[in-house]
């Protein structure tokens, strides 16, 4: 086999790529991935108020940068998550003993090697699915694991959730336990989320199972903190969005005439955050045509991080899923959630 082949998988939207025996890619175009993130560039600067998705965070070194949140004593997300799945896995491995596993969103995969050590006292191989639009974490954390783990084989998947799970339900009839963690289903508006919950189920088989992990609703000082750490390390992630498009789209943005700005919104129970205009000042990115204009203190809405009630969490998949288990800490400030489709 010759390992640096690259190929079109079957699905014509994806390039397949061998690297190893045990692991192989499937990726976007990256004229798909342009033409993408130009289009949400220019709809969501030319709309009032302006907006940016958060998918589009996650570059090379905003995937950097989000590692070095989770470190941050503020954030206490991924701790608290990680205990958590500590506690509970051994049962989910039971409940889990055959098929393969999927992870959405799966970043440096800490979490995962959690998931990984419970399943393999229990067997001999297992395939992983990791699906990831940042195309160099996904790499680097998958070489990592192939290096870790003898009798584990990977498919990394560059691409949105809904593309990548769509392309491993083609790929593979196995059984699937997928998982979403860091309360990554927050960043969808509630309807969003209900949609997004279905579109999982209608993905995986009878017997299948979904784990996802969600942040609860809190004390809002727990919540103004844990976005706005100490060190700024959430502002620099933040601030590197304008560094993308200024990289990706030739743009000219002077971050520094940004200011990060991350709150609690305890009606919409979000934390939502934004760019804030320093001054009055206008912007030009080449690679969309377009001068953008600020007023100052205008922002731009680059994410939401919806946190969550019991009783939102039972609205939001009852359609969709029954629940087998929840987990939880002791201060019930985050929710690991294990469910089988309603099919
Ligand atoms: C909040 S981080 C969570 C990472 C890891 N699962 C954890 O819990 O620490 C979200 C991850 O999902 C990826 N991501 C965000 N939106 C995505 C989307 N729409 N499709 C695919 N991946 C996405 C990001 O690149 C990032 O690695």
């Amino acid at each position: 086999m010759d390992l640096s082949d690259i190929n079109m998988a079957s699905d014509q939207s994806f390039i397949k790529k061998l690297t190893h025996e045990r692991l192989k890619y499937y990726l976007t175009p990256s004229d798909h991935n342009y033409e993408a993130f130009s289009n949400i560039v220019e709809i969501g600067l030319t709309s009032k108020p302006k907006f940016l998705l958060p998918q589009y965070l996650y570059d090379e070194k905003g995937s950097k940068l989000f590692e070095l949140i989770t470190e941050q004593p503020e954030y206490y997300v991924t701790n608290v998550e990680i205990s958590i799945l500590e506690s509970s896995v051994n049962e989910i491995a039971d409940m889990y003993n055959e098929g393969i596993l999927v992870e959405l969103g799966s970043g440096n995969s800490r979490k995962t090697k959690v998931i990984l050590n419970a399943l393999f006292t229990r067997r001999d191989s297992l395939r992983y699915f990791p699906i990831d639009i940042s195309h160099k974490i996904l790499e680097e954390s998958s070489e990592a694991l192939l290096k870790e783990y003898q009798n584990l084989s990977i498919t990394g998947v560059v691409a949105e959730y809904n593309k990548g799970i769509t392309l491993i339900k083609k790929d593979t009839p196995s059984r699937k336990l997928v998982v979403l963690l860091g309360s990554s289903l927050g960043n969808f508006n509630p309807a969003e989320a209900k949609k997004f919950v279905k579109m999982i189920s209608d993905n995986i088989q009878d017997g299948d199972m979904f784990l996802i992990g969600l942040d609860m609703h809190k004390d809002s000082n727990i919540l103004n903190a844990a976005y706005n750490d100490s060190r700024g390390i959430t502002a620099q992630f933040n601030l590197n969005i304008l560094e993308r498009i200024n990289l990706e789209l030739n743009g000219n943005f002077n971050s520094e005439k940004f200011e990060h700005h991350a709150f609690y919104n305890e009606s919409k129970r979000r934390v939502e955050m934004h760019l804030v205009s320093k001054v009055e000042q206008e912007v030009n990115i080449r690679g969309i045509k377009e001068i953008i204009k600020f007023k100052k203190d205008e922002s731009i809405h680059t994410e939401n991080s919806y946190k969550f009630t019991s009783e939102q969490i039972e609205n939001m998949i009852k359609e969709s899923f029954q629940i087998v288990k929840i987990w939880t800490d002791k201060k019930k400030w985050y929710s690991v959630i294990l469910m089988t489709p309603i099919k």
